[in-house]
């Protein structure tokens, strides 16, 4: 499995020092607990990968996640984190919607949905990953991206959450960020990078995007100092889902207008309202150790546990409601959010 990731990765972006690894799906589940803890159901659909700590409240006095689950649906057994996105939907000409399935990258096979994972010192184009970072602490959370935007202005906010369109799994170029508008053979990645600065203080703040910043001067990919705001430079995390849209690439199947016929959760057709929630729970010290350590993918200081293990940890939805099948409305039907 590894020497295929290995090549796999030296073809799509040669680098020698990051972790990169697979997770499965833990549960798809109208539930948010950074943005609307205690709130069940969430205002829209999300997929979820990590530790199964996951919940309708996650507060950090509820205590550490890392200590609290039992299992992970990540490669890395140290990482009882929890990471989720908005779920893409096709709507098809009678208006009723179906929810996208999810494929591993290549080198994951036999991994359930999910996502794939990115900790890095350095932009990916950079062989050495040489920079210093600082892990994220116990209690650590943070949202990018913005649910309601639709407008490439407003989206324009927020860097490097971009679509790529894939010809073959293997496409990684170009970027867009809007949601692509012509089909994709292989199915639509989905990318989202967070911010690479923080504050050096709070875990969260209200809108749980502001104790973190984006380098003042340039960007993370070519060495940008972080402002005196958010000196601490932490690793760029990042999360490409792969949505399998081959069994909707039909332009019968399409709208006659010419439109693209994908939908996030939250009703957005645009694509400008992807985003992405993280909640560390890496143990003790595990993250720091591994970037800490010239690490290649495989990350010999950390715990690797099988595909099968990865696929073994699951959590029951606690939402009752339908959401596979052809569905008259989103999930919550929800009005943009
Ligand atoms: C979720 O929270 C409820 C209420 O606090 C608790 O009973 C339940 O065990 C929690 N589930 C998990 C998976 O931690
Ligand atoms: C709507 O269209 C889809 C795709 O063509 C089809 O499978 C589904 O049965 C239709 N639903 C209704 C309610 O007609």
């Amino acid at each position: 499995m590894y020497a295929r990731t290995l090549a796999t990765f030296a073809l799509v972006a040669p680098a020698s020092a990051l972790i990169r690894f697979g997770c499965s799906q833990l549960v798809v589940e109208r539930l948010d607990p950074l943005v609307t803890p205690g709130l069940n159901p969430s205002p829209h659909l999300h997929q979820i990968i990590g530790g199964n700590a996951f919940n309708v409240t996650m507060n950090p006095s509820s205590g550490d996640i890392a200590e609290r689950a039992t299992c992970t649906t990540c490669q890395f057994s140290e990482d009882l984190s929890n990471y989720w996105t908005a779920v893409l939907f096709f709507r098809a000409r009678n208006g009723s919607y179906h929810r996208v399935p999810q494929v591993p990258n290549i080198g994951f096979e036999g991994q359930k949905g999910g996502m794939t994972v990115y900790y890095m010192q350095d932009g990916l184009a950079n062989y050495a990953q040489t920079s210093k970072v600082t892990a994220f602490k116990t209690g650590f959370r943070m949202l990018i991206g913005e649910a309601s935007y639709r407008t490439k202005e407003q989206a324009n906010r927020f860097r490097q959450i971009t679509y790529t369109c894939l010809q073959t799994l293997g496409t990684r170029y170009p970027e867009t960020m809007h949601l692509p508008k012509e089909p994709c053979p292989a199915g639509i990645m989905a990318n989202v990078r967070f911010p690479t600065c923080w504050d050096g203080k709070n875990l969260d703040s209200p809108d749980h995007m502001s104790h973190m910043s984006y380098p003042e001067l340039g960007t993370f990919e070519n060495g940008g100092p972080c402002p005196e705001s958010h000196p601490v430079r932490v690793p760029q995390l990042m999360y490409e889902t792969i949505w399998d849209t081959s069994m909707f690439n039909d332009k019968e199947l399409w709208p006659e207008d010419g439109s693209q016929p994908f939908v996030w959760s939250m009703d957005d057709s645009t694509g400008y309202g992807s985003h992405g929630d993280y909640m560390f729970g890496w143990k003790d010290d595990s993250l720091q150790r591994a970037m800490d350590s010239p690490c290649y993918v495989n990350c010999p200081t950390l715990k690797t546990q099988s595909i099968a293990e990865m696929n073994k940890c699951t959590l029951p939805s606690v939402v009752d409601e339908k959401i596979d099948g052809w569905l008259d409305t989103l999930p919550g039907s929800p009005t943009g959010v």
